[in-house]
């Protein structure tokens, strides 16, 4: 009795930690994992791609640059893949990196 209650509860705390924490990280991650994970990679150091690697950008570019580059594109990465707002959550998503 006593082990079913606890064991109770502990999948209630589980169920209210999964789904209240970070959620707007939550999306940009998800959004980074649909759209872009595919040339980019999970680490971003990129695929046999060439020049996929984007690891650091967040000190080479500002957020305005990567920005940019997800609306316009660049090379073989096409643009307009996202909305401009959701480039914009990307492009700082990106810069803490
Ligand atoms: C079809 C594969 C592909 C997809 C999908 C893709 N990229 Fe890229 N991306 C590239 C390639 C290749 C480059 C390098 C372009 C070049 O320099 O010629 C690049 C460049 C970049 C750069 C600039 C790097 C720099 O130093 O200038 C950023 C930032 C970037 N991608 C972010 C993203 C984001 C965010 C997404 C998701 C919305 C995304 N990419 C989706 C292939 C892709």
């Amino acid at each position: 009795m006593k082990k079913t209650f606890i064991a109770a509860s502990l999948f209630l705390a589980i169920g209210i930690i999964g789904t209240g924490c970070g959620k707007k990280e939550q999306s940009v991650e998800e959004l980074y994992t649909s759209k872009c994970q595919g040339c980019h990679g999970a680490t971003l150091e990129g695929t046999a791609m060439p020049k996929s690697n984007i690891a650091g950008v967040g000190s080479r570019l500002s957020v305005d640059e990567i920005k940019s580059v997800i609306v316009n594109g660049k090379g073989i990465m096409k643009g307009g893949m996202v909305t401009e707002e959701e480039a914009q959550q990307l492009a700082e998503y990106l810069k803490d990196k």
